[in-house]
């Protein structure tokens, strides 16, 4: 059973079938089939156009004015279920009217998992945007791995089922809080390389 599965509270919704892009465009992999006993890995999904490097390392987006509406966490784990502590995690989305930053950093960061694995983050529920009917969160998470490209769709959004690039395994299942705050959770599996897969001419003059 995959993880995001297992976070989920009972008695979801039915959260329905993946739009016609989700996993399908040019560039995106398709995460292979898990071994026996293995979770199966985060599906990879397009980075949009708005990914940009240099974000601060943060795991609070909000802006000034901003209440909390969504806090989410979740672990970082290998195909084993394994936590991988260091992994980093950079979060972007766009604001409430469907807007991207690209001058500064708004609703964009990055974290590091701790020690068990572990992320929290706290931000808005961002608008849609035309053409995309889903509200989402943009994500890509890496450790000793390729980058996995993501996002994360909120649980109960009337849009999801309109938007392309909707994939029900990328919900995040969420309950409401008595501070009004959305509690949201979601694991991320990713597939780190084997030592057979990561030797370079550096790592191997380091074992000698
Ligand atoms: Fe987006």
């Amino acid at each position: 059973m995959a993880v995001q599965e297992q976070a989920r509270p009972g008695g979801v919704a039915d959260r329905g079938v993946p739009g016609i892009m989700s996993g399908k465009t040019p560039g995106v992999r398709e995460t292979p089939p898990p071994g026996p006993g293995e979770l199966r890995q985060t599906p990879w999904e397009i980075e949009g156009p708005f990914f940009r490097l240099g974000a601060p390392q943060r795991s609070n987006l909000l802006e000034p004015g901003d209440k909390p509406e969504i806090i989410l966490t979740g672990r970082i784990l290998n195909e084993k279920g394994t936590p991988i502590p260091g992994a980093v995690v950079q979060f972007w989305s766009c604001d409430h009217k469907g807007e991207y930053d690209m001058i500064s950093f708004k609703y964009t960061g990055y974290q590091v998992a701790d020690a068990t694995g572990r992320y929290e983050l706290t931000t808005i529920i961002p608008g849609a945007y035309q053409p995309r009917e889903a509200k989402h969160i943009h994500v890509k998470v890496q450790a000793i791995s390729r980058p996995v490209t993501t996002q994360l769709y909120f649980e109960g959004e009337p849009g999801n089922q309109l938007d392309e690039y909707y994939n029900p395994d990328l919900v995040i299942a969420w309950t409401m809080g008595e501070d009004g705050v959305r509690h949201g959770t979601f694991d991320f599996v990713i597939a780190q390389f084997t030592d057979d897969e990561n030797v370079t001419p550096e790592t191997l003059a380091a074992r000698v």
